[in-house]
């Protein structure tokens, strides 16, 4: 039925028939908020192109986490920044390393907080990449197989020191059944794996690099991550990380990728996460900060938007605020 019969309208005319007809809620407890922890931070240091953001001591963020649990938040990821650096990036799976640091001191002040850890090496690594490099190929290459049992050992010690969850960001092949199987031989069977499956060679991480010190001091990352022009390829990655057991599935960035966060949506049945990465937040920053934009309506739209494509958990640096802005209107 055609106009006249049909009018979109009729249910748009009041805001409780614009409530009651709403097909996505935006809400405090599925939305995750990242953290950066420094190993050499004593006080917060602001980063640049994060207005809002920054990177923290051990004692801050767990500051922040008591702030991420009183607004209701999901969760925190949290991101390492080391004192030192060197070819494996054995940092990533110290004992005493600044991630397990804060995942104790986190879930020992709010248990109740999901924690998750990122699990990658370039924060880790002097060269940047997010791998160990095979240095007999000119130029070296991210040695992939050889990353596995690292990454394996980074998440087994991330489980070990109290993480509830475990996100590969590092896109190797085969890292989430690596991962899994150690976990599983390292008494974790039960710590879920949140695979950041369709992860893009994007630009829009940049402000993050800047933050995590994690640019790679030769070349870029496209031989391992995504090539922003493939979606076909994107939804195998995902799959494959679902049959290699990952129990969520992530879409990286999240903006310019809806697409894939729906066909993601439609073609599994796992939790998706989608990741507001640092650069889609330097850009609503930075345009509010001009009065371009309305920061809480481009927020809220922007969020709003990745639920309704199909994301079950956002993850982004608007958690905080957005969390805020929730509790105001309810
Ligand atoms: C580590 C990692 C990155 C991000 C999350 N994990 C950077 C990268 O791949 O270079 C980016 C997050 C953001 O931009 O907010 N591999």
């Amino acid at each position: 039925m055609a106009f006249p019969a049909t009018r979109m309208r009729r249910l748009r005319a009041t805001p409780s028939l614009r409530g009651l007809v709403r097909e996505t809620e935006l809400r405090a407890h599925r939305l995750v908020l990242p953290l950066f922890v420094s190993e050499r931070a004593s006080a917060p240091e602001p980063i640049a192109a994060m207005p809002g953001v920054c990177r923290l001591s051990l004692g801050d963020a767990v500051r922040e986490a008591r702030e991420a649990a009183a607004l209701g938040l999901g969760g925190v990821m949290l991101f390492g920044i080391p004192g030192e650096k060197d070819a494996e990036g054995s940092g990533a799976w110290d004992r005493e390393g600044i991630v397990q640091l804060a995942l104790g001191a986190i879930k020992q002040a709010v248990p109740e907080l999901i924690a998750i850890a990122d699990v990658c090496l370039c924060e880790y690594t002097e060269h940047g990449h997010c791998g160990v490099l095979d240095t007999s190929a000119s130029p070296p290459r991210v040695d992939n197989d050889a990353t596995l049992e690292l990454l394996a050992r980074t998440a087994v010690s991330h489980a070990r020191a109290g993480a509830d969850i475990v996100a590969p960001s590092d896109m190797m092949d085969g890292r989430v059944g690596a991962i899994r199987a150690e976990l599983d031989a390292e008494g974790f069977a039960d710590t879920p794996i949140l695979a950041y499956s369709a992860k893009f060679a994007s630009a829009f991480y940049g402000p993050f690099r800047d933050a995590a010190d994690s640019s790679p001091a030769f070349g870029d990352r496209r031989s391992y991550q995504l090539d922003p022009s493939n979606g076909r390829e994107a939804l195998r990655e995902a799959l494959l990380d679902a049959q290699e057991g990952a129990d969520m599935l992530m879409v990286k960035p999240a903006l310019a990728y809806g697409d894939l966060i729906a066909a993601v949506r439609r073609e599994t049945r796992l939790t998706i996460a989608a990741y507001n990465v640092s650069g889609e937040y330097a850009m609503v920053k930075a345009a509010a900060a001009h009065g371009w934009l309305d920061e809480r309506a481009t927020v809220c739209e922007i969020l709003s938007s990745l639920h309704r494509a199909g994301a079950d958990i956002v993850i982004s640096y608007h958690a905080k605020d957005a969390a805020q802005w929730l509790s105001q209107t309810t």
